[in-house]
């Protein structure tokens, strides 16, 4: 039976995957790379590096930067973001998921954050939901980001659980991967199609209960 739900953030609890499309989108600007809906779904999940890398490599021109200018277009992103995410309130909770997050709570159900932001505590604070969770993965000690286990896996080991009492909760093809590799239950909110490899889809985070979710598993 399931004991115990490991959630992705941006997307998925905080309303913040239009700031991290923000923030990338003046940096394409900038180097004049068009911004396109593969960048826009292609970067949610990845790390910071591996989204400069989607971004450049859209255009070919990842090899005209250097180490040291790609550390520094992704510093400029993060600091844009950090100053998006700044204006954070718990009312950029994702609808539905603070009514969510009192029923597991009210059901006993372990709950840890599964994000490869590093911005994911500030986060949390900020949304005033950070108590409800036994840990947050540090993504900077997991050896590979999503679309790899390690994150969900670390999820697990955090709740104290094996990973097929886990359900896990994404908003990116990455994340679901992640969560499949790790041999845990995946929920997919948005696009279905986009999806398709979650085991459960709801189109939306207004969407997700907990009733629907145990009538899905039969649990
Ligand atoms: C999440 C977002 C990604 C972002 C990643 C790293 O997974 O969906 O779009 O690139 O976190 O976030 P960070 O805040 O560390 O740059
Ligand atoms: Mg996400």
């Amino acid at each position: 039976t399931i004991k115990g739900f490991a959630f992705d953030l941006d997307g998925v609890l905080a309303d913040t995957a239009r700031f991290h499309s923000q923030a990338w989108r003046q940096i394409a600007d900038e180097l004049d790379i068009p911004w396109t809906e593969a960048l826009e779904s292609g970067i949610k999940g990845i790390d910071r590096m591996s989204s400069l890398m989607l971004i450049l490599n859209s255009k070919g021109v990842a090899d005209n930067y250097s180490d040291e200018e790609k550390e520094a277009l992704a510093k400029r992103k993060n600091d844009h973001y950090k100053e998006l995410i700044s204006t954070l309130t718990p009312d950029d909770v994702l609808p539905g998921m603070h009514e969510f997050l009192a029923d597991l709570k009210a059901n006993d159900l372990k709950m840890s954050i599964a994000s490869a932001s590093k911005n994911a505590p500030f986060i949390l604070d900020k949304l005033q939901i950070s108590d409800y969770f036994v840990g947050v993965v540090d993504p900077s000690k997991v050896k590979q980001g999503k679309p790899a286990p390690d994150i969900f896996a670390e999820a697990a080991k955090i709740l104290n659980l094996p990973p097929e009492q886990v359900v896990g909760l994404e908003d990116s093809e990455a994340g679901i991967t992640s969560i499949n590799d790790a041999g845990e239950i995946s929920v997919g909110i948005g696009d279905a199609l986009q999806l398709h490899a979650a085991k459960i889809n709801f189109p939306s985070t207004k969407d997700v209960t907990l009733a629907q979710i145990k009538a899905h598993l039969n649990w």
